[in-house]
């Protein structure tokens, strides 16, 4: 790997929250959940947890100074519970004790009064009985309508698929240390240091310049903590500031997986309609997310739920509508693809059964029917430089698709017991905060007087590389080698009012205010060059540590160039802000240009299934992506297989389980299997489409994050395909996760329950 953190990260050094220098006087906190999904909560009594050993003190929602509140989207969250309780998990109180071992003993001690209330679970009986988050929405385009009569074949369905536990290695931490003037400074793992400062600043009624939130580094991510690392910060910072001492609060595993949310379940039922050579025509869809108890960003993953629908297929007639459900879970959250994916197996599903029906393979129609430039998406945005039929042609060119397939076929002639399928999976991902004011960044530059350069954006480094990204973007404005460049961690005192680090976009925003913001330098240098010399300083340039004219040696080192500038009196810091030009979105009409660009691309994915067993492989993934000019192809190709993988066990094994009380079962790692090495595919073989220019990406680079999540939606396919391989005619359900179980039960005739809450 070629991360700048690699090295720590190999040798144990790097440190994240909970490895940071104990303060002298540290206390540690701990939540007490509430253990009913739902209920009346009459009395707390938190005396004796208050008498316990070790136990500093007790908080509820009545010692919080100012609001009780954490919602950023809709404030519809409280920090602690007050009055009611909405779900299993959900803290009611936090103890500070002199240990962590303490503070949790004593949550035994505390005696919660509550009157239990009526459970919904499930998003469809909630969207029936009204319980929505928001009010529904619908992406209309064409007359969908008039079009089913058009149609020779329509098909029709419901596809559901479950919750996905992000998993990042470290658990949601905070260390909060009080500071003069009555204020605080917050080690936070959080995606949004900015989002935190803010709620943390509500709860305790402090102005946002009283709180400091510093982020090192991140144990990975993936959305879970673009929201939901705040509540513990907050938490933290509570108990900080009522003490005035610093105060730790570090979930457990356990404790991380019961309390937070996860990816949305979603319950959807589909139409689609095709003309007999193959043409969609039309596709209605309707999308019940399982959105737990309170907002979260809820309603910005159902958006690109919807921006989403079509995935990187043309269909002229749509109406898709999509209700965010308010349920007795913990509030489902950010997960890489942030609703995408969702969206997209439904539109799979919807192509797997036409194909059946058509008697063609899906990826006939899936090949038939993709995006071309001009085509317009439901949302309004025209195709521009579309990659989905360049991306499917390159890759049936590198890995010759009829090949492929017959293989398969021949496999499945001469084996009973074991059966091969194969899926293609052409993704399409819009980068860009959906929520347009959200698309802006910040990056502060210093250089040195001996010429090294220190870096702060908004961006948080979470395992994906972004920080990398950020030294090749200064090196390379300043022409140095990449250690020449050191990226600083995220502080809400060097960059202020950030968007969180999310939607993919992290290197693309910050990356361009930091090619500002270093442009601005160089442009000082270079005219500080120009008069030391007597060129011009359009003539000159930086190269490999030095300056040039035209060619030649001007004989002026960058070093050299830096002291004299510095002595000159001429500023070698520079800040500087950037907003991603031209996009806009009209939430009443639901029409606009919400996207900078599109990510696409095509994989193939080959599995081997065991038919007595359910059991099954995934013998390779074979893809081409769409990355532009990469600017690091090694962290790039590290985020593809990463998002891969992920997605493969969305789809797969990676099952998230609820007892009818509402508990989570799968709340530890041997209930919750992830994918691991040897559940990886066999082969992985990636290829970069080659891609002339992205003018919005810093140094005509793409965004990375999320799009590769996508492909993994088709090993749900592929398992399709081989299990009918084994029983041909067989109907199946189109309930994901396709666990081993669910693959046997299917086989054999039964029908799998489904998951609670899905
Ligand atoms: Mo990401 S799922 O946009 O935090």
């Amino acid at each position: 790997m070629s991360r700048s953190d690699a090295v720590l990260h190999v040798r144990g050094e790097s440190r994240f929250v909970d490895d940071l220098p104990e303060p002298q006087g540290l206390l540690h906190a701990a939540v007490c959940p509430s253990p009913v999904a739902h209920g009346r909560l009459r009395a707390l009594h938190v005396e004796e947890a208050f008498a316990r050993p070790g136990v500093v003190a007790v908080f509820t929602a009545r010692d919080i100074p100012g609001e009780n509140q954490i919602g950023t989207v809709i404030r519809d969250e409280p920090l602690l519970a007050d009055g009611t309780v909405h779900f299993v998990g959900q803290p009611m109180a936090l103890i500070v004790a002199e240990s962590a071992a303490a503070a949790r003993a004593a949550r035994a001690a505390v005696r919660a009064e509550i009157e239990e209330l009526p459970a919904i679970l499930d998003p469809r009986e909630a969207c029936a009985r009204g319980e929505l988050i928001a009010p529904a929405r619908t992406f209309a385009l064409g007359d969908v309508d008039a079009a089913w009569q058009e149609c020779d074949v329509i098909v029709a369905g419901r596809a559901d698929s479950g919750g996905q536990e992000h998993v990042y290695l470290e658990t949601q931490s905070a260390l909060a240390i009080p500071a003069e003037h009555g204020g605080l400074r917050v080690f936070s793992a959080t995606q949004a240091p900015t989002a935190t400062q803010r709620v943390t600043a509500w709860v305790l009624g402090l102005p946002m310049h009283a709180v400091e939130v510093d982020t090192p580094r991140l144990g990975g991510a993936f959305g879970g903590k673009e929201d939901q690392a705040t509540a513990w910060a907050a938490l933290a910072a509570l108990a900080a500031y009522r003490l005035h001492r610093p105060v730790k609060l570090v979930l457990r595993r356990q404790e991380d997986m019961r309390f937070t949310g996860k990816r949305h379940p979603y319950s959807s039922d589909f139409k689609l309609g095709l003309r007999r050579d193959g043409t969609f025509l039309a596709y209605e869809v309707r999308f019940h997310q399982n959105a737990g108890a309170t907002a979260d960003l809820s309603t910005a993953i159902l958006e690109r739920t919807l921006f989403h629908t079509t995935n990187a297929y043309f269909i002229p007639n749509v109406r898709a509508t999509a209700f965010s459900c308010r349920t007795n879970l913990p509030p489902n959250t950010a997960f890489r693809g942030f609703g995408a994916p969702q969206a997209m197996f439904v539109m799979e599903c919807a192509i797997a059964k036409a194909a059946e029906k058509l008697g063609v393979e899906p990826r006939v129609l899936q090949e038939k029917n993709l995006l071309r430039d001009g085509d317009v998406f439901p949302y309004g945005q025209e195709v521009r430089h579309g990659k989905a039929r360049a991306s499917w042609a390159e890759a049936e060119k590198a890995y010759d698709f009829d090949a492929w397939a017959a293989r398969v076929r021949e496999f499945n002639a001469v084996h009973a017991r074991e059966k091969k399928g194969l899926a293609f999976m052409p993704i399409c991902f819009g980068i860009s905060f959906t929520t347009t004011f959200l698309n802006q960044a910040s990056a502060l530059v210093h250089v040195y007087t001996d010429g090294s350069v220190g870096v702060s954006t908004a961006a948080v480094e979470m395992g994906q590389g972004v920080n990398e990204k950020l030294r090749h973007v200064a090196a390379r404005v300043f022409s140095l080698p990449l250690e020449r460049v050191h990226v600083e961690s995220t502080n809400t005192t060097r960059a202020a009012n950030t968007s969180p680090t999310a939607a993919s976009s992290g290197a693309d925003l910050n990356g361009n205010a930091l090619l500002l913001a270093c442009g601005q330098v160089r442009e000082r240098l270079l005219a500080v060059a120009a008069e030391r010399l007597g060129i011009a300083s359009g003539e000159l340039r930086l190269a490999d540590g030095a300056v040039r004219c035209g060619d030649a040696d001007a004989g002026l080192t960058w070093e050299a160039l830096v002291a004299d500038a510095y002595l000159r009196r001429v500023s070698l810091s520079a800040q500087a802000h950037y907003a991603t030009p031209g996009i806009h979105f009209d939430r009443g009409k639901e029409k606009g240009e919400p996207f900078a660009y599109h990510v696409w691309g095509t994989a193939g994915v080959e599995v081997t299934l065991d038919v007595v067993r359910g059991t099954y492989v995934i013998d390779a993934v074979r893809l081409v992506h769409d990355a532009g000019q990469s600017l690091e192809p090694r962290v790039d190709l590290g985020q593809i297989e990463g998002g891969l993988v992920q997605g493969l066990g969305w789809m797969t094994v990676e099952e998230v389980l609820h007892s009818p009380e509402g508990r989570l079962l799968t709340d530890t790692l041997t209930t919750y299997k992830v994918p691991d090495l040897y559940f990886a595919p066999r082969v992985i073989e990636t290829r970069l489409l080659e891609d002339p220019a992205n003018p919005r990406g810093p140094f005509n680079s793409k965004a990375i994050g999320e799009p590769p999540f996508l492909y993994g939606v088709g090993v749900y396919f592929a398992l399709l395909e081989a299990m009918r391989a084994a029983r041909p005619g067989l109907v199946c359900e189109l309930v994901s996760p396709l666990t081993p179980e669910r693959v046997l039960m299917t086989l054999a005739g039964h029908r799998a329950p489904r998951p609670i809450g899905s």
